[in-house]
């Protein structure tokens, strides 16, 4: 069989969006690969939305807010020009998704509605079924790629990128009976998601291990800002994993952050990174594993919220009448592999976009509601640069930093991975090691970090590494050795930079610093 023009990792919003345009729009070859069911990915727990300014005559809303909002959350290392294309681009990728057949929420007079989330400065976050969001576009997206994709393939395993000298030239992969195959394919786009399983509690699925990521370091790749993880200030308390998210939709409609004596004790539509930091400090002051969401004067929550009233019920608890339990939990991996402002990492035929890239456009923290909109449209426009030819990586995005470090607007500073992992001997229960990653990770590298919390970090991934075995090559196993180099990498970065800044914040390091005003490029030489 020829090579694919296109093999696409993952079947998020990026993946199943590039894949559509490369058939639709460009009639190129394009295959999937996934590890799960087609549906079976992150972008299907988002509830709040995609931020994306469609335009109105009395809107007071424009992209030039959008920009602003992002760049503030994102604490300086945005990539502006990549922001600019992400908001002005975003509106016609949501045109395009309509009109394959995504239904977002109206009014009776058929106009869009729209909510606020922390860090928007207007209500731009358009919805669907309430806080069905994500799940909404994976099943439009799902469908169409079904008409046009000439292969998909579910429950496939990737664990290795094929290279030919210094080309990506397809995938190795395993089915779910252990067969190994590769499929070739001119171009490869990484759109395989993050890595919220390296914490114990987090709103990702058990899928989002950092599969796409590890892979991309092994062959020379370049990563950045991957000290950067986003902590989503309100899942639920609760020993369900991955955690119900209590969307920020609902701060952003007037629930309130409670502390255990009831008061308030932080701006509900700050930031992310401002509010998960102000309520782990509250924990820790008054010794409690949660503090509360009050929904109480939400009206019509069973109608707006369905999603989370369902999730709620389900333990018990109504948003009504209860103060609801809720702690941070791990949400989403800001950095990744680097890549320009069309997707190109700096591996030739190597592609990425969504979650798995570092494309600039989130910076130290991720605005609310930008992560559907970037799958949206850098997805895209990796196929359409694959279309256009393919010219290898330039210096825009984040890509700045690798290609022209002394750029004044990010400016780039290499840091050397890790060594190469040592992996050892047979240990029998992959499920029990993965939990002390995670367990490891949580305690040393989260939502407040110190020297010597990351140390410690740091030794027991090295322990770890010696129990897992070398030759075993099950997925539990390979999960892990992913987890495990992303922790690595995680935990390598974060105890370099000696500052606090976005999702970044070291105890022993409490201020922003200009020094640090630049992004970590790690590459393995
Ligand atoms: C939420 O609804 O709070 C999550 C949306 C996001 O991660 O941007």
């Amino acid at each position: 069989m020829a090579a694919l023009d296109l093999l696409v990792i993952g079947s998020g919003v990026s993946g199943l969006s590039a894949a559509v345009r490369a058939s639709s729009a460009h009639r190129l070859r394009v295959g999937v690969i996934t590890k799960g069911q087609l549906h079976q990915t992150t972008t299907r727990w988002a509830q709040g939305g995609v931020a994306a300014v469609l335009g109105g005559t009395d809107d007071p809303d424009s992209t030039d807010l959008h920009l602003a909002d992002t760049l503030a959350a994102g604490a300086g290392l945005c990539d502006i020009d990549a922001v600019r294309v992400l908001v002005d681009e975003g509106p016609r990728r949501v045109s395009e998704l309509i009109a394959m057949g995504a239904i977002f929420d109206r009014n009776v007079e058929g106009d869009y509605l729209k909510a606020r989330e922390g860090g928007h400065s207007e209500a731009r976050i358009l919805h669907s079924r309430g806080d069905a969001t994500g799940a909404e576009i994976e099943r439009a997206l799902v469908v169409a790629v079904h008409d046009t994709a000439a292969s998909l393939v579910e429950h496939a395993f990737a664990d290795s990128l094929l290279m030919d000298n210094d080309r990506c030239v397809g995938v190795r992969y395993q089915n779910s009976s252990g067969a190994l195959f590769e499929m070739e394919a001119k171009n490869v786009l990484l759109a395989a998601g993050g890595a919220g399983q390296l914490y114990s509690v987090t709103t990702n699925p058990v899928e989002a291990t950092g599969d796409g990521i590890a892979m991309a370091l092994s062959v020379g790749a370049a990563l950045g800002d991957v000290e950067f993880v986003q902590f989503h200030p309100t899942a639920l308390h609760h020993e369900a994993m991955p955690r119900p998210l209590l969307s920020e939709a609902l701060r952003g409609h007037g629930a309130l952050l409670r502390d255990t004596n009831g008061d308030r004790f932080v701006d509900e539509l700050q930031p992310r990174d401002v509010v998960s930091r102000a309520m782990m400090r509250t924990m820790l002051q008054q010794g409690v594993e949660h503090l509360y969401l009050d929904a109480t004067g939400l009206e019509d929550f069973a109608i707006r919220f369905p999603t989370i009233h369902r999730s709620l019920e389900i333990v018990g608890l109504d948003a009504r009448t209860d103060l609801l339990p809720i702690a941070p939990a791990a949400h989403y991996t800001c950095g990744g592999v680097i890549t320009d402002m069309r997707g190109a990492t700096t591996v030739p035929g190597l592609w990425a976009a969504g979650e798995v890239a570092c494309s600039g456009v989130h910076g130290a923290n991720r605005l609310a509601s930008n992560s559907l909109l970037e799958g949206m449209v850098f997805g895209p426009r990796a196929v359409d640069a694959i279309a256009a030819g393919g010219v290898p990586a330039q210096p825009s995005g984040a890509m700045r930093t690798v290609l022209t470090p002394h750029d004044a607007r990010v400016r780039g500073a290499r840091l050397d991975p890790p060594p190469l992992p040592v992996w050892g001997s047979v240990d029998t229960d992959p499920v029990a090691l993965r939990g002390k990653v995670q367990a490891a990770m949580t305690r040393g590298a989260g939502v407040l970090r110190d020297a010597s919390s990351l140390a410690e970090t740091a030794a027991a991934l090295e322990e770890l590494m010696g129990h897992v075995p070398a030759a075993d090559s099950d997925p539990a196993w390979l999960e892990i050795r992913n987890l495990i180099i992303m922790g690595r990498a995680v935990v390598s970065a974060a105890a370099n930079r000696t500052e606090s800044r976005g999702a970044h914040t070291r105890e022993d390091f409490p201020e922003t610093s200009d020094d640090w005003m630049l992004r970590q490029v790690m590459v393995r030489a």
